[in-house]
């Protein structure tokens, strides 16, 4: 069976504060096909977070529908997993205690959630910091037990907002690269939110650009990169070149608007 499907219709969402209204999304549609890496990409205050958090279920849209495999979403559910830039890992507990929260809150039992995370934390390469606690570890390895803690529950869709925005280039490419292994392995549908070109082009099947506050679809751009290929044969491609200028051109066009003239 085909899951994880996505589809956003004119999607609005207003955030209101005594007599403050601020329209932060505006009549936003788009088609997330079942197992499709999408990156998202737009100017700052544009409303990717918000878009990200409405389709988690944390936030409840004003107008329009956001549907999972043909079924609005109604508030958070396992179906989908957040990966946040900050990890948001809980610090009372340890490495495994984090990746088997999910599994707990699903009611699994003990020995088998354990055997869920291990396989996850293996995956991580965390093998060997199990009872460690977040306050021990880099940012890195945070940042894989973030992943293992979302993975560990099988969402079917994966929501990541700048999720390596906080780590160093060499980390970031090597989270990159496993984040793609996994999306291989286990076909899960992302949604990945970055203000790295780059990064969006080198990860993702499909780049949405999103305009200026307040944020709605620019377009979107596909790409057509054979991933297989080693990362310093894939950005020496002309597919790559042509794409991430494309991207970089559209986003430029809202961030400097005036540059038009
Ligand atoms: N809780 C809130 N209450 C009122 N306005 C908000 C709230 N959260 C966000 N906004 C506003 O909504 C707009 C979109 O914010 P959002 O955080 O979604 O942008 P973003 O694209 O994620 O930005 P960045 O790239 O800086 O992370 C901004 O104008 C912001 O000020
Ligand atoms: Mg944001």
């Amino acid at each position: 069976m085909v899951e994880g499907h996505v589809t956003i219709s004119n999607l609005e969402k207003v955030y209101e504060s005594g007599d403050e209204r601020t329209k932060a999304i505006d009549d936003l549609s788009l088609e997330v096909p079942s197992g499709q890496f999408l990156s998202v990409v737009g100017p700052s205050g544009c409303g990717k977070s918000t878009l990200l958090y409405l389709i988690a279920g944390f936030l409840e849209e004003s107008t329009g529908t956001i549907a999972v495999d043909d079924q609005p979403i109604d508030g958070p559910g396992t179906d989908r997993g957040v990966v946040f830039q900050d990890y948001a890992l809980f610090p009372w507990r340890t490495v495994m205690g984090n990746v088997t929260y999910g599994l707990e809150q699903d009611g699994v039992p003990k020995e088998q959630r354990r055997a869920t995370a291990q396989e996850f934390i293996d995956m991580m390469d965390l093998d060997g910091f199990e009872d460690k606690y977040p306050k021990e570890l880099s940012g890195g390895m945070k940042q894989r037990v973030a992943l293992a803690r979302t993975l560990a529950y099988d969402p079917k869709i994966l929501l990541m907002d700048e999720p390596f925005g906080a780590l160093d280039q060499p980390l970031r490419e090597l989270l990159q690269d496993h984040l793609l292994e996994i999306w291989g392995d286990l076909g899960k549908t992302v949604i990945f939110i970055t203000h790295d070109v780059e990064e969006a082009v080198y990860l993702s099947e499909r780049v949405m650009v999103m305009t200026r506050h307040p944020g709605t679809k620019k377009t979107t751009v596909d790409i057509d990169v054979d991933r297989t290929q080693p990362r310093e044969d894939i950005i020496l491609s002309d597919e790559y070149t042509d794409v991430k200028n494309q991207v970089w051109q559209s986003l430029r066009e809202e961030t400097q608007p005036e540059a038009q003239l």
